[in-house]
């Protein structure tokens, strides 16, 4: 038989997805792969339902349905502060994931650099690769996670293509402060870079900080290409809505990569979210005191389990220290976590480039009851006999 791709052999599957498969295996409560165990707002559903009934079953226009753009302009162009053209600036596509890609495969040609921020969201690592890029990474630090100002400017003097900006962050819960986008848009100026963007947390933000989206940066939106998504903002991971948002120039070539590589989004689930993207201020201001709530529940629990752990900013994960259990190997931990003691989490190693076995994520987007449950679950960790890593 002929080899198959070398693209391919450069990464696994996805650790975090394949968690969610290892906790359906053991009945554990899935703390891993981040979706919510509760329902989106009736009015979606409902909304979803009148649409099935109807005459939208067939292709969307590729680049997005005319509805859902203009919803998703209006949107957009209120909470980032400033004018986009549903015309041109926006391609709809299957979550922020394929935005990601669409956005990599568009600016980056094989051999070139891009840079990230470590610990990154997995899916940049397979981005890369399928996109022939070559990563740079620059720490952020705990516990604030910030970043090495010379270090990152040192990463920029390697002229790379691209920096993947992921705000809200995902693991660490980091929000990049306006003066920390401020320098990092002084760089990708001076050194004439893209700067992708992953904000699918956007409206997941605790006080006091705020989410400052990097396009409504002065003199930036031209090099930027801002992905999110409907998943978290609405608790539809499983309707695959996302988007790009860039200028009409490089718009109309992610257009061309999205149209090859999936056609377009589910045209039903588009009509449907229309709703959601109507919705006033205080949806978005009840989603942020909905997870306020559930990780001060959270917090509190892993502090009297005596668990160190990062205090996220915004997203909702947490980082938990697992070095008093003396783990050589996370994955190995997490998947003993999942069958002896009921908790699915993922192993950090999955976010770090350098060797990390000593962190575990734990997400927090479940009803209390599903935290409550984990949390008892785990009061056994310190009592039950542990095998030798
Ligand atoms: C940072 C980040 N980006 C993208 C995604 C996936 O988003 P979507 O469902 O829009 O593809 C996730 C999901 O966990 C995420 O954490």
């Amino acid at each position: 038989m002929p080899e198959l791709s070398k693209r391919t052999a450069g990464f696994t599957d996805s650790v975090i997805r394949r968690m969610t498969r290892i906790a359906n295996k053991y009945n554990a409560v899935n703390l891993s792969q981040g979706f919510p165990d509760f329902d989106p707002p009736q009015e979606l559903k409902d909304a979803l339902k009148t649409v099935a009934g109807g005459s939208l079953h067939q292709y969307a226009i590729t680049w997005g349905a005319q509805n859902f753009r203009e919803a998703l302009a209006r949107k957009q162009s209120k909470f980032m502060g400033t004018e986009i053209d549903p015309e041109t600036q926006i391609v709809v596509t299957c979550g922020s994931t394929e935005a990601m890609i669409a956005a990599m495969l568009t600016v980056v040609n094989p051999g070139d650099k891009v840079v990230v921020f470590s610990p990154f969201y997995e899916n940049y690592g397979a981005d890369a690769i399928l996109s022939g890029a070559e990563p740079i990474y620059v720490h952020l630090n705990p516990p604030h996670f910030n970043f090495d100002v010379e270090e990152l400017e040192a990463a920029f003097k390697q002229h790379p293509k691209a920096l993947i900006l992921c705000n809200p962050s995902n693991p660490s819960g980091k929000v990049f402060s306006r003066a920390e986008l401020q320098i990092i848009a002084d760089f990708a100026i001076k050194y004439d870079t893209f700067v992708i963007t992953d904000e699918v947390y956007e409206h997941i933000v605790y006080e006091p900080y705020e989410h400052v989206y990097f396009a409504s940066l002065p003199g930036v939106a031209d090099r930027t290409i801002s992905c999110s998504s409907l998943s978290k903002t609405y608790s539809i991971t499983g309707w695959r809505l996302g988007y790009a948002i860039a200028p009409p120039r490089i718009t109309e070539n992610i257009r061309k990569v999205h149209d090859f590589l999936t056609v377009g989004a589910a045209a039903p689930l588009q009509e449907a979210a229309v709703t959601a993207l109507n919705f006033g201020d205080d949806y978005y201001r009840d989603l942020q005191a909905h997870y306020a709530a559930k990780r001060d529940f959270f917090l509190q629990g892993l502090k009297k389990l005596g668990l160190k752990h990062t205090v996220p900013q915004g997203a909702y994960y947490i980082m938990a220290d697992i070095s008093e259990f003396g783990v050589t190997d996370d994955l190995k931990f997490c998947e003993w976590l999942a069958q002896e003691i009921g908790v699915a989490a993922v192993p950090c190693s999955s976010f770090f480039k350098n060797n990390v076995n000593h962190l575990i994520r734990f997400h927090f987007a479940k009803n209390i009851e599903t935290l409550a449950e984990a949390l008892k679950r785990l009061e056994r960790l310190q009592s039950i006999a542990r095998p030798e890593w």
